[in-house]
């Protein structure tokens, strides 16, 4: 693979370098890589960060709501805090300050790790759990899975043959001998490991708190909800925080319990935009105009300020000069680095229903009418009329005063606002002007000649054709 995959995949295999090669189609020799095997114990948070992370940045009051919660529950007051907010905003980096803030504290982590590639598979983030709890290693023989199995079992204080055989079953280790097969209906079976489970984490957390870690749960499979959510129901008693992590699109079936609180992440006020991009460039200040591009771009989101200082930084735009970076050419639109393409995407699955509209548009150019949109769109009247306002609210195009012509932003949102919290008025403007003002004639002059987007280099422009999320204001 090459240089920039190698990027894109972060931690999450382990690679051997092969040096520079000459390879058919590339003019000149080309670092290349290639892949040794995946990575354990590595989070997703761990894998997909740079060797070094950005000095922390604000949250002070979700990260001291979330400390108070966990000393409620180690008092014994099971609690769940769910910490939500869009791609990149922080959730992972908040759960992370707060193991620093609970420090050597003596307690247990239990990492639930969900994956987009396995919404449908029952069980997974808890089959990840146990594999890296028991200490598993590929390759290993069943009988000393099964060794760790037990192990794990009895310092919890339980039975292990009440529980192993379930364990094994779940992770498909063969129990041979060692135990008699389940001879039971998947229903029953799925019930029993349950109950299995649950049994477990109860005795682990009556020898020692629990910080139950779920990370990612709008990708959490519906039989490991159904476990989280029997868990939850049992643990008022226990000195166990769950925290949950997810993005907008889910809605945790435990809000509004008594022991549960929201934690929201918003995005980051521009003092503290402009801090952290700061504390990234390690005292050097960057040229006014490109922070400021960088902080109006990035709009609040740690993720693509980290991602878009990086690549400032290794564009060759800026040079050092005397402690601080200077201009080292014309300051251009700043284009989309690679690694960001799957959070902008992400925003946009988010819309689905009106993710062909997004693409159409994204396909007419930076700027397009709303005459020219219809004339192409299945979508006619007043559902384009809809599509165009959630494409509006989710802050993907917008409509600049006085011009008619619907510009897709080539920036990153601005503060999100709930569609609610905008004042009726305030929405029916913007849907008066898309009443198309513009003729056809002026609609197809405008497509013939609207550009492409100034930053789309050859390397992103099939990004775009994908996903028209706004980089430029
Ligand atoms: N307050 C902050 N100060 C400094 N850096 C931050 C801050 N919040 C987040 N970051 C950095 O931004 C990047 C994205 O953060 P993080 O991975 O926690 O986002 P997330 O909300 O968990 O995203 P996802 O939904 O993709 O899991 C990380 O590299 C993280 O270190
Ligand atoms: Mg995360």
């Amino acid at each position: 693979m090459s240089e920039s995959t190698r990027r894109l995949l972060g931690k999450t295999f382990e690679l051997k370098a092969l040096g520079q090669q000459t390879l058919r189609g590339f003019d000149a020799p080309v670092a290349a890589w290639l892949i040794a095997g995946e990575r354990e114990n590595v989070s997703r948070f761990e894998a997909s960060r740079s060797e070094t992370m950005t000095p922390f940045v604000g949250r002070e009051q979700e990260i001291a709501l979330l400390l108070e919660r966990w000393h409620r529950a180690i008092k014994g007051n099971g609690q769940v805090a769910l910490l939500s907010g869009e791609a990149g905003i922080g959730k992972s980096r908040v759960l992370a300050m707060l193991r620093e803030q609970i420090g050597q504290q003596r307690y247990l982590a239990l990492r639930y790790q969900c994956s987009p590639h396995h919404v449908n598979d029952a069980f997974h983030p808890v089959m990840g759990q146990i594999w890296h709890a028991a200490g598993f290693v590929s390759g290993e023989a069943a009988g000393s899975r099964l060794d760790k199995v037990e192990k794990m079992i009895e310092g919890t204080g339980l039975v292990s043959s009440n529980i192993a055989p379930f364990l094994a079953s779940l992770l498909a280790i063969p129990t041979g001998q060692r135990y008699p097969a389940l001879d039971m209906a998947p229903s029953e079976l799925r019930e029993r490991t349950i109950d299995a489970l649950i049994t477990m984490t109860i005795g682990t957390a009556k020898l020692i708190p629990l910080l139950m870690i779920v990370e990612d749960a709008h990708w959490m499979d519906p039989t490991s909800l159904d476990l989280t959510s029997r868990m939850v129901e049992q643990m008022d008693d226990l000195p166990i925080l769950m925290v949950t992590t997810f993005r907008p699109e889910f809605t945790p079936p435990w809000v509004g319990r008594g022991n549960a609180a929201l934690v929201p992440l918003n995005r980051l006020e521009r003092d503290q935009a402009v801090t952290l991009i700061e504390r990234m460039t390690a005292g050097k200040t960057l040229p006014a105009e490109v922070r400021d591009q960088i902080v109006a771009k990035t709009d609040g989101v740690p993720l693509f300020m980290e991602e878009l200082t990086k690549s400032v930084l290794e564009s060759g735009l800026v040079r050092e000069e005397n402690g601080a970076y200077v201009l080292a050419s014309a300051l251009t639109p700043l284009a989309i680095p690679s690694t960001l393409h799957d959070s902008l995407t992400a925003r946009l699955d988010r819309l689905s229903p009106i993710k062909e509209t997004a693409q159409i548009g994204a396909a007419i150019g930076r700027e397009f009418s709303q005459a020219l949109l219809e004339a192409v769109s299945p979508l006619k009247g007043a559902a384009l009329d809809e599509a165009l306002h959630q494409l509006m609210e989710a802050e993907l195009i917008h409509v600049p005063p006085p011009s008619h012509i619907i510009i897709p932003r080539r920036g990153f949102p601005s503060r999100r606002r709930g569609a609610g919290s905008r004042p009726r008025s305030w929405r029916w403007r913007n849907r008066r002007r898309w009443k198309p003002s513009v003729t056809p004639r002026r609609a197809s002059r405008w497509s013939r000649t609207s550009k492409p987007a100034p930053s789309a280099t050859r390397s992103n422009s099939a990004f775009w054709s994908r996903a028209p999320t706004r980089w430029c204001r």
